[in-house]
């Protein structure tokens, strides 16, 4: 497989990618669907290369598929969970990672609590670091994945309506994807309690709505966020809005509202779902849903994303 280059040697958000990025990533992963629906999944392409997982947060798609696209790849692989090492004792964020990295890694992928943390360690040390999601700030592999099920749906993302309905205040998903699909030609909408979406969101270009039976009637694809309960504030408590079956009765996908409006419209869901809270679970399985594409999708892409950071490795 011979590719150009990506515009950076790390990938830390969507916002420092260009649209040639977007377009040799998300062909790339094409290209690596095809491999990973073979009969023998795996390429020899990074035998030399061994990759770090560093989750100080916890994951089950974005950990396990990063993992997946390493080993279809041939890379060798460690894995690190803050829980479970010695973080707890204190030890500070670059001397952990500086300590896997003097036992000859060559790339790290990284999930973090702290917005900008993938930023500050790729200020610190010399491999590329991948920013498998930071706090609330960006998540770009899980919008390279579900612009990906875009494009296998639509064939093209210029010109579609795409509505992200939830909790856009703590979510990383929404403003990769909202960079993501602006991008690549899609004109987006928020939509969600109005304490639920940051003002400077407005400010991004995209349409704000507070009615979600509005955002559907306008909307091609709806991708619901999950409210996200850890991110809530002190106690668990819930001070944005009045419980969750409140949420559910004014923002719940439901086939009721999709239906009203006549549409197909395509569900997507970056998970984990709270299935009965943000999206009925017969919308969630549903002929329309494409989110165990996005999931098959996520393999895919961080092969790409791996693959082409790895290209840019001396040696
Ligand atoms: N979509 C997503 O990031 O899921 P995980 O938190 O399970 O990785």
């Amino acid at each position: 497989m011979k590719m150009s280059e990506l515009s950076t040697g790390h990938l830390l958000g969507i916002r420092d990618l260009t649209r040639s990025d977007l377009d040799l990533i998300l062909n790339t992963a094409v290209e690596f669907k095809g491999v990973i629906n073979r009969p023998i999944r795996k390429v020899p392409t990074l035998r030399d290369v061994t990759v770090a997982n560093l989750f100080f947060e916890n994951s089950t798609r974005t950990r396990l598929s990063f993992e997946l696209a390493q080993k279809r790849l041939s890379a060798d692989v460690v894995n690190f969970s803050a829980a479970s090492s010695s973080v707890s004792k204190g030890e500070t964020l670059v001397d952990t990672v500086q300590n896997i990295l003097a036992m000859k890694v060559d790339l790290v992928v990284m999930r973090h609590p702290h917005p900008g943390a993938a930023h500050f360690l790729s200020s610190k040390v010399n491999v590329p670091i991948v920013n498998a999601g930071d706090g609330t700030h960006e998540h770009p592999t899980q919008a390279l994945l579900d612009a990906l099920a875009l494009k296998e749906k639509y064939g093209a993302i210029e010109g579609l309506k795409v509505a992200i309905l939830g909790d856009i205040r703590h979510s990383r998903v929404a403003l990769s994807n909202v960079l993501c699909l602006q991008k690549l030609g899609a004109e987006v909408m928020v939509c969600g309690p109005a304490t639920l979406i940051p003002r400077h969101f407005s400010s991004l270009g995209v349409r704000v709505e507070h009615d979600v039976d509005e955002a559907l009637a306008w909307c091609d694809v709806a991708n619901v966020l999950r409210i996200q309960l850890e991110r809530q504030g002190a106690d668990n408590r819930i001070p944005y809005f009045p419980s969750l079956r409140e949420y559910h009765a004014q923002y719940g996908v439901t086939l009721e509202r999709l239906e009203r409006t006549g549409k197909d419209i395509t569900i997507m869901h970056p998970g984990p779902m709270n299935r009965g809270v943000e999206i009925a679970s017969n919308v969630a399985d549903g002929s329309s849903s494409v989110i165990l594409d996005q999931v098959e999708n996520g393999v895919a892409v961080r092969m790409a994303v791996i693959y082409l950071l790895a290209s840019g490795l001396g040696g």
